[in-house]
């Protein structure tokens, strides 16, 4: 299921307009590489967490780093933009004119492999050794971040990408008894809404629409054959696909109006304005956490959840891990960083908050309550598919020529069109 291909080329004048956010405060917020300040060296830290919810995670652990590590200064370059689509050309420039930040956040599977592929990443296999990391993390996990026997990053969550969100009253009021279990069931439900004036299917900005496409087509297909799909040879002309993007265009035409990114689109389903919202387990911090950061929402009464239609039983998993560029500025102060990413404190710090379940087996069960405690029991007896969104399937440029097809597709509705584009980007990247 892996290839790996070199870098994704973007445009500069995608890149010109991007700035880190230096959302934690203390920062410069220019993304480029910070001086040092006061006499503390910075660490800059890349990701795309700045937004409701998922800066929330990120900030506690950043607490930890900075009461861990008095000499460093934490410096937040995160770049605003859900699943990292700006984040990403951003880091790509960096990359390439090898100005990488100390450290940046790189999804396990074919993503990373990308960076490994390039040559971009560090091996981290002595820093697995001291800190015994390989008995920490599920083998199947440390594979995806290896090649050859070497290490690449240090996961600090697992991610669901199929989660249905749905708000009880809305659905109550629409006659809709329970959550939908199949791809049929949804469709009748959103119908019964529809027929209510409420917004059947919440929906974000372009990438929320693969998001969306990736669940239906594992309900659709099941699991193996969603599986296979990114295996060589696989055939993304069958009739079996055609069918699942049929339903994917059926589902879609119940979607409201594009909403900037995943918040705002999550957001009416806890305002009771829309009944259905499919987003990753990251709508649970957003939801869940106080306001400043969260919605303060109170769950099963403002939101619910359960496994995308059809997709009960199996795991759509990412991983959000941190890496050494080559060439970081600040390597020890990284090495600071990932060691507290690596570390039950850390991740126990930060996933409750980001709504995603730690990457750590030790973890302490006990603070992942309400979504997070079903993820946990879900994540230990399910099946697994890979992220295509997230960059567990596909790498950067697959998923580049899928996102084309699909914003392609919203404005065509074209489903041959749609299904042609996908076999083409995978007859391009698949190795
Ligand atoms: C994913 C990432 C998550 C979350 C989400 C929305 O790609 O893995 O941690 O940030 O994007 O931005």
């Amino acid at each position: 299921m892996r290839r790996w291909l070199a870098a994704v080329s973007i445009t500069m004048v995608s890149v010109l307009g991007l700035a880190a956010c230096g959302g934690g405060g203390g920062s410069t917020a220019t993304g480029q590489s910070p001086a040092a300040s006061g006499g503390k060296q910075q660490v800059e830290v890349f990701s795309w967490w700045t937004g409701p919810g998922e800066a929330d995670g990120l900030q506690a652990m950043r607490k930890i780093f900075e009461e861990k590590n008095p000499n460093y200064t934490f410096f937040d370059a995160a770049v605003a933009g859900g699943s990292g689509d700006k984040a990403k050309a951003l880091l790509q420039s960096k990359l390439q004119a090898s100005t990488p930040p100390d450290t940046f956040q790189g999804h396990a599977g074919a993503e990373l492999q990308g960076y490994i592929k390039a040559g971009n990443l560090e091996d981290l296999t002595s820093l697995y050794d001291e800190l015994k990391l390989k008995d920490a993390f599920p083998a199947q996990l440390v594979e995806q971040i290896s090649v050859e026997g070497k290490i690449y990053s240090v996961p600090v969550n697992i991610h669901r990408s199929n989660v249905l969100w749905f708000n009880p009253a809305v659905l109550k009021d629409a006659g809709v008894a329970a959550a939908p279990k199949t791809i049929e069931e949804f469709i009748a439900a959103l119908e019964k809404v529809k027929a209510k004036g409420k917004v059947p299917l919440s929906i974000g900005s372009e990438w929320t629409v693969t998001h969306l496409m990736e669940s239906v087509l594992l309900g659709s297909l099941g699991t193996d054959a969603y599986n296979a799909l990114f295996k060589p040879g696989a055939d993304w002309n069958s009739a079996e696909v055609t069918k699942a993007l049929e339903n994917f265009a059926k589902i879609l035409s119940y979607a409201g109006d594009p909403q900037d990114d995943w918040q705002p689109a999550a957001k009416q389903v806890a305002d009771g304005e829309a009944a259905f919202n499919v987003m990753g387990d990251w709508a649970y911090g957003y939801f869940h956490n106080p306001p400043e950061g969260g919605l303060g929402k109170t769950s099963k009464t403002d939101f619910d959840w359960a496994p995308a239609p059809g997709t009960e039983g199996t795991y759509l998993w990412l991983s959000d891990s941190f890496t050494l560029p080559k060439g970081a500025k600040n390597r020890d102060g990284a090495l600071a960083w990932l060691k507290v990413a690596a570390s039950k404190e850390g991740q126990d710090a930060f996933n409750p908050k980001k709504g995603s379940i730690p990457a750590r087996k030790d973890a302490d069960q006990a603070l992942y309550t309400d979504y997070l405690a079903d993820a946990l029991k879900d994540w230990s007896s399910n099946k697994l598919a890979g992220s295509i969104q997230h960059g567990v399937a596909v790498n950067q440029p697959w998923l580049a020529a899928i996102n084309e097809a699909v914003g392609l597709f919203i404005g065509s509705k074209d489903v041959k069109a749609l299904q042609q584009g996908l076999a083409d980007a995978a007859t391009a990247n698949a190795q």
